[in-house]
């Protein structure tokens, strides 16, 4: 299988922890040179950078808010200088949690707005930079499909990449660009405490057929996969990467 990305560029947002951490990783192992971006941990890009840098090849961290249209221009303008864009990985998101009851209307703006409304920002910017063959790959969740109490904006927003997968498949499909997502279960950070609640991630590990949480570095190996030449007849689809859930 050719999962290799030599000579390509990947541009991947969130690139500073998580699964964007680990998909830059990955790409840059395959041998693509990666530009990164990240909202405001100028230590954490810097620390990504420099482990990029060890797998050789080209590598840039831009310090750019996806929820803000003039600094996706500027990292539109950081991509320009290196050349066209091969793979985007639009992994961007906020976890957030509130029954409907006590869900303002900014809160549930701000969620749409960071894990979806910034995808279609960074996907279109992008759009002029694509190369032949490109392929984009959106992180969503098995939040969408599967739905989670206190979750409806998170679930909403992750499912609304669903559409924007499918739709954009169809659209950019003539011109050979390829639209896929890849939907992890909660993410084992290793750090208890981090994030999702405890008895949640408990409760999924428990539900899911392999009786564990995936790794930020398995849901990057299935981003590497639609990534590159090893799918190329694939598109349009959203990969569950929850351990069967
Ligand atoms: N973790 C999970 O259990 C899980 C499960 C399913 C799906 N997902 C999805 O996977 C994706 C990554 O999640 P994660 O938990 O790995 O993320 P994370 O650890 O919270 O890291 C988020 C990354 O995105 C950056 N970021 C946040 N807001 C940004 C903004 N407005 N503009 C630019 N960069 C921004 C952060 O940069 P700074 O550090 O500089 O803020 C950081 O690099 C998200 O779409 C999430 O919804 C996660």
């Amino acid at each position: 299988m050719d999962l290799r990305l030599d000579g390509k560029a990947a541009l991947v947002t969130g690139a500073t922890r998580g699964i964007g951490r680990a998909t830059a990783r990955a790409l840059a192992q395959a041998g693509a040179d990666v530009i990164g971006c990240y909202h405001k941990d100028e230590e954490a890009a810097e620390a990504v950078l420099r482990a990029l840098r060890e797998t050789g090849g080209k590598h840039r961290m831009v310090r750019a808010d996806v929820t803000r249209p003039e600094d996706v221009e500027r990292l539109m303008d950081a991509c320009r200088e290196a050349g066209p864009v091969d793979v985007l990985v639009n992994n961007v998101g906020i976890d957030a949690s509130a029954p409907l009851a006590d869900l303002p209307e900014e809160d549930w703006q701000h969620v749409i707005e960071t894990n979806l409304t910034s995808a279609y920002r960074v996907t279109r910017a992008v759009l002029p930079l694509l190369s032949a063959d490109s392929s984009v790959v959106t992180v969503g969740s098995s939040a969408a499909a599967r739905g989670v109490p206190g979750r409806a904006h998170y679930g909403a927003a992750k499912a609304g990449i669903v559409g924007l997968t499918r739709a954009l498949s169809k659209e950019l499909g003539p011109k050979g660009v390829r639209v896929n997502a890849v939907a992890p279960g909660i993410v084992d950070t290793g750090t208890p405490g981090s994030g999702v609640p405890a008895e949640l991630r408990a409760r999924m590990a428990r539900m899911s057929a392999l009786g564990r949480l995936v790794t930020a570095e398995e849901v990057a190996q299935s981003v590497l996969f639609l990534a590159g030449d090893a799918s190329r007849y694939v598109t349009g689809i959203t990969l569950n990467v929850d351990g069967g859930l």
